[in-house]
């Protein structure tokens, strides 16, 4: 790596002109910091090309010059993936000015668009045509396309929609050295060799620039019901969407699961959330149906299958939403809990897998050992149960130090992560490596598995210039 010279920020400049050209110390912190703050860097620039062309510009001045370059979007991932390291050597690359939906095909149910669209933007787009995007995530109204694709996010709808994986048909890319890879097809078939885009999706900008996608679309949703329900423990939850599965099928479109410690950070710093039981109870779940009917009976199958869980003592007490704001009430007690979790100081993300069937015993032995070895951690455990898929995030015991918490973060991990693998899982479903599991997971993937991930890496990115020190 070289560090970047008078000559390269005017070679670039003279590519995406003064609008695309970060410097000043006023703008630059945001480019700098994630979301949670827990990730900073520092950047020789930051540049912002308004078009694929000028991102090809760039990473080939880049990849002259033995510059690295560091990917962007919307900066709301999870593992210091976007972020600079701090040796003042590398440039960001934002996505952000590239925003255009390029394409609409409602016959081909495809739209194309690209990286720096944001997310709520791209399921706008959809809604306006009477069709849906899928994806849907709590970071939605910030994070990108780009960025999405290249963590190959999931979120809540994925039990029923799959991921961004599932969601790509065709991509446009910049490679490290500045050549464009245009595969923007819109076929749900094409076997015709290795599907390249799979390289991409999911490598966290170690492979190249992703700068815009064609994506599957879905027919509008036209009915909805949401409920929320109490329940004995993450056992019965299991038990629960077996049932819900079997009676509403294809319907059930979320099933997020939440600890009454995720729910109590929610109620403590989340303004205008409230307790929906005069009780309080071991677990919740939020459960949604949809369909593409106008007045599909939700209610009734849904009420139906809670009926049957009550009788067999798998839940304790079910409300169901009767009115848009009450929706968007039960939603926020869910998606306030990363937020809320800030507030009770520092902690420990997690965003492991293990089969569905598994959750219930990766809970209870991963509590017993935390609580074992160190004793007051809270344990805030809460995710999207019908991919197998918690959050098993952990804050400091109140009254406990920083520093005391700090020292203790790699083997609290190592417990989580430990038990995830024990039971044939991974140790992340969604967010990715980055910087945060780089170590994690050199240790626990498979040596034959990582071996074939740096060849890739080595033949697509020889000099090691994209995204150094994310993922491998
Ligand atoms: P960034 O944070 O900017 O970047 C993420 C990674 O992608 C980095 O490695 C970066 O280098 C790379 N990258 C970005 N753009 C490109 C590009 N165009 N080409 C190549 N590489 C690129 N994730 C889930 O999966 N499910 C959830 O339910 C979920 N919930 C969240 C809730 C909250 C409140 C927050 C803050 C985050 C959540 N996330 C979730 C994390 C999730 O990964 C991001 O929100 C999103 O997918 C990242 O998009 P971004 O544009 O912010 O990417
Ligand atoms: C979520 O599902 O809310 C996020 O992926 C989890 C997190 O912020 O830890
Ligand atoms: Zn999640």
């Amino acid at each position: 790596m070289t560090a970047v010279s008078d000559d390269l920020i005017r070679d670039i400049e003279a590519v995406v002109g003064e609008a695309g050209i970060v410097r000043d110390t006023e703008r630059m912190p945001r480019y700098l910091s994630d979301w949670r703050n827990a990730y900073r860097g520092v950047a020789a620039l930051v540049v912002r090309p308004a078009s694929t062309e000028q991102v090809a510009q760039v990473v080939r001045l880049c990849h002259l010059a033995g510059v690295a370059l560091v990917p962007q979007g919307g900066n709301t991932g999870l593992c210091g993936g976007s972020i600079p390291d701090m040796s003042g050597e590398q440039v960001v690359l934002s996505l952000t000015r590239m925003t255009r939906i390029r394409d609409v095909d409602t016959a081909n149910e495809t739209i194309t668009a690209e990286a720096g669209v944001i997310l709520q933007t791209l399921q706008d787009a959809a809604a306006k045509v009477e069709r849906l995007f899928p994806l849907s995530l709590g970071a939605q109204g910030s994070c990108t396309l780009g960025g999405n694709l290249a963590t190959n996010a999931g979120g809540t709808a994925v039990l029923r929609y799959g991921n961004m994986r599932d969601l790509a048909l065709g991509l446009e890319v910049v490679l490290p050295d500045g050549r464009i890879w245009n595969g923007l097809r819109g076929l749900r078939k094409d076997n015709t060799g290795y599907d390249l885009k799979h390289l991409f999706i999911g490598s966290e900008g170690t492979l190249g620039i992703i700068t815009a996608a064609v994506l599957k679309l879905y027919p509008a949703v036209r009915s909805t019901t949401t409920a929320w329900v109490a329940l004995p423990s993450a056992q019965a939850a299991v038990q629960l969407i077996g049932i819900i599965r079997g009676l509403c099928g294809d319907r059930l479109t979320g099933f997020e699961l939440m600890s009454r410690q995720s729910v109590e950070f929610v109620l403590s710093h989340i303004p205008g959330c409230n307790d929906r039981f005069a009780e309080p109870h071991p677990w919740y779940v939020l459960i949604e149906l949809s369909d593409t009917q106008p007045d599909a009976p939700l209610n009734e199958l849904l009420e139906g299958a809670i009926g049957e869980a009550l009788e067999r003592a798998l839940v304790i007490d079910a409300v169901l939403a009767t009115s848009e704001a009450q929706v968007a009430a039960l939603w926020a007690l869910r998606e306030g809990i990363s937020e809320a979790q800030n507030h009770e100081g520092p902690s420990l993300k997690h965003d492991i897998s293990v089969p569905v069937s598994s959750i219930p015993a990766f809970i209870e032995a991963t509590d017993r050992r935390l609580l074992e070895r160190f004793p007051g951690v809270r344990i805030v455990a809460y995710g999207h149960l019908g991919d197998g898929n918690l959050h098993y995030n952990i804050s400091k015991p109140v009254g406990a130090d920083d520093a005391w918490f700090k020292a203790q973060q790699d083997a609290i991990t190592q417990v989580i992560y430990d038990a995830a693998v024990g039971l044939q899982g991974s140790i992340s479903a969604e967010h990715g490596i980055g910087q945060a599991k780089r170590t994690a997971a050199a240790r626990y993937k498979d040596p034959l598995e990582l071996e074939l991930m740096r060849a890739i890496k080595a033949t697509l990115d020889p000099h090691g210039l994209m995204n150094p020190g994310k993922v491998i």
